[in-house]
């Protein structure tokens, strides 16, 4: 049919034959909402480069997680900042950890609410890289056991989902093994099996404290330019053990979300990340862009590239959208 037999615009006249043929929607319930945990008494310590973001003590979790359920969304993602750091990260599984406490309170008080933990050392070495440093260089092998203590010592807190995001090589076969041997069998692991190099974590990395003190990640993590290496991670992860894949960032890789919905069959979650936040955040507050609009706009465009699962820092504010019957 051409024109003018057919007519596109016939069906965009009105805001409800537009919502009534629309290909795409998004549904809070698959919205992650990452979570900052600090020690100390009722804090919410707000995060200069995310607008809108805090640092959460453990007794302000539950209030939080209370109004994220109230909004429809499912799932946090946490990640902790604690009292120590040393040279392997061994606060990261230590049994009365930060993360660890902060998944048993939101167990105790929300039973419901998806916990997701990130699994990295980043934030708990003195050094700031994501590995054991031997003769300054992340080592993998030796970081795939810390990893997997890391792993248990959140599930047997309660963790519903485990989530690394370190980039070594083998490490959710180890996780997996580690996992089934402590009885672990119904925790699923969401792998960051294609985490780029990206400039885009630098907000993070104030959020959580985890900048590395020396060199930079990129012996670990992808090359952006690569594209056919991302099929080969997720691959490895597929047959490691991984239940569900993600790609991080988003929105600089929708062509790999796209190519992995292709590829391969599991849930696929995308990580908006903090960097794609802080822009939007960033241009709305000098009034260069609508921020509602390039929100729901960024997070349309990676569910549309193929994406089950959004993690982002604007879980919030699109649920109350969403809510409210917009978008
Ligand atoms: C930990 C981790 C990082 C992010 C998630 N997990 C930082 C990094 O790899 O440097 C980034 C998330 C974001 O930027 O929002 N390794």
């Amino acid at each position: 049919m051409l024109f003018p037999e057919y007519r596109a615009r016939r069906l965009r006249r009105t805001a409800t034959l537009r919502a009534l043929t629309r290909e795409t929607r998004l549904d809070p319930g698959q919205l992650v909402y990452p979570l900052f945990v600090i020690e100390g008494k009722n804090s919410r310590h707000p995060v200069a480069s995310m607008p809108g973001v805090y640092q959460l003590s453990i007794d302000t979790l539950a209030a939080e997680a209370r109004q994220l359920v109230a909004l429809g969304i499912r799932a946090v993602i946490l990640f902790g900042l604690p009292a120590t750091k040393d040279h392997s990260g061994s606060s990261a599984h230590a049994k009365n950890g930060i993360i660890q406490r902060a998944i048993k309170e939101l167990k105790n008080t929300v039973p419901e609410l998806v916990v997701i933990t990130d699994v990295c050392l980043c934030e708990y070495t003195d050094h700031g890289h994501c590995g054991f440093i031997i003769d300054n260089e992340v080592d993998n092998d030796a970081t795939l056991e810390i990893l997997a203590r890391v792993a248990v010592s959140h599930a047997r807190a309660g963790a519903d989902i485990v989530a690394p995001s370190d980039m070594m090589d083998g490490r959710v076969a180890e996780i997996r093994a580690a996992l089934d041997e402590e009885n672990f069998v119904n925790v699923p692991i969401m792998s960051y099996a294609v985490k780029y190099y990206s400039a885009f974590y630098g907000p993070f990395r104030e959020a959580a404290d985890s900048a590395p003190r020396f060199g930079d990640r990129a012996s670990y993590q992808m090359d952006p330019a690569n594209s056919r290496e991302a099929i080969r991670e997720a691959t490895l992860d597929v047959e490691e053990g991984a239940d569900i894949l993600m790609v991080k960032p988003a929105l600089a890789y929708l062509d790999i979300i796209a190519r992995l919905r292709d590829e391969f069959d599991l849930p696929l979650a995308a990580y908006q990340v903090s960097g794609e936040y802080a822009m939007i955040k960033a241009a709305a507050a000098n009034g260069w862009l609508d921020e509602e609009r390039v929100m729901a706009e960024t997070l349309i465009g990676i569910k549309r590239a193929g994406a089950d699962i959004i993690i982002t820092y604007f879980a919030k504010q699109m649920a109350q959208l969403l809510a409210k019957g917009q978008f």
